[in-house]
């Protein structure tokens, strides 16, 4: 912006020194545009699963979940996100318990939402309903309601979890509070809105394989709130996506945020002058506006899970979805 005056650059520099003891800017004072823009702080990133697993397992030397420090969990970090989070928009995180651990209950505005990874005996306890989370189950902990974890198994067990806390956070309403015991009682059991097995989800996958496929994403699935028949939540979108073999989907370009896992297969996604090659239990990132395209190379059907943002997107009016060939 350029200042246009009569005045000399002395008087203008008083004058705005008078306007900031005052409480007020003239963004026309200085250089650039009225709305400076902000760059997307998330970059394209892959974490491959055999990076991950070891250092997982390892952090159980280090931590043992207790009041506190709450979870042993660890975070994926974007390198671009100031708040070492995988995204500016999404929180994704792993959660590794032994046998017989559980971590605390506690609330917290933030929603999360986990995927089970592995293990057996893993469970969640939600406002008093305890999901047992088997691989591929999905439990959605909505923000202030209770939440307690837990490992009645033989052996280790992890799963992801996915937060919205950046936005809670940017909104400046993060809560938290602990609950006056580790553990809630078992109340009742799971209501469909915050409990998805795996068997169901995958079964309603297979089904809409048969339908004709998206020319951007081959089959894709989004978990839906039995009661809104909206999205999980207003901030995260989950979906569950098969890629048949030899398919290449269309490029594309979304206002929107995607944090995938590999559940099954081998593939690689492009994303802007990227090419992740992908397999199972990897994740990766696709930032807003990124070009990306999704292939299958294996001779089996590949699996993502996914969070996005797209209903926040939605919410606000900004989601555009476009080709990009
Ligand atoms: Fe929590
Ligand atoms: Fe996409």
């Amino acid at each position: 912006m350029t200042v246009q005056t009569a005045r000399t650059v002395e008087e203008l520099e008083a004058y705005c020194a008078r306007l900031r003891a005052a409480g007020l800017d003239a963004p026309w004072s200085r250089p650039g545009p009225l709305i400076p823009p902000k760059p997307t702080a998330t970059q394209p990133r892959l974490w491959r699963w055999r990076d991950v697993e070891p250092l997982l397992r390892e952090s159980a030397e280090f931590l043992s979940p207790h009041r506190g420090a709450e979870r042993r969990v660890l975070r994926l970090h974007n390198p671009g996100v100031p708040e070492r989070t995988a995204a500016h928009s999404l929180v994704l995180a792993v959660q590794y318990l032994l046998p017989g651990e559980v971590a605390p209950a506690h609330r917290h505005s933030p929603t999360a939402i986990r995927f089970m990874l592995h293990g057996e005996g893993a469970y969640t306890t939600v406002d008093g309903q305890k999901c047992a989370m088997k691989p591929g189950d999905l439990v959605v902990t909505p923000g202030m309601a209770w939440h307690d974890h837990g490992n009645e198994g033989n052996a280790p067990v992890f799963w992801m979890d996915v937060l919205d806390w950046q936005v809670v956070r940017f909104l400046e309403n993060l809560t938290f509070e602990p609950y006056p015991d580790d553990q809630q009682p078992t109340l009742r059991n799971p209501g469909r809105d915050i409990f998805f097995p795996w068997s169901e989800t995958y079964a309603a996958l297979l089904r809409r394989a048969e339908q004709e496929a998206d020319p951007f994403d081959d089959v894709l699935l989004e978990y839906l709130d039995p009661v809104t028949g909206g999205s999980l939540r207003p901030t995260v979108a989950c979906y569950l996506q098969l890629l048949r073999p030899g398919v290449r989907t269309r490029a594309h370009r979304e206002t929107s945020c995607a944090v995938y896992r590999v559940v099954r297969g081998q593939g690689a996604t492009t994303v802007d002058e990227q090419t992740f090659e992908w397999g199972p239990g990897d994740f990766f990132v696709v930032p807003p506006r990124a070009r990306h395209a999704h292939l299958n190379l294996g001779s089996e059907p590949a699996v993502l899970f996914s969070a996005q943002d797209v209903p926040l997107l939605k919410l606000l009016r900004l989601y555009r979805m476009e080709p990009a060939d």
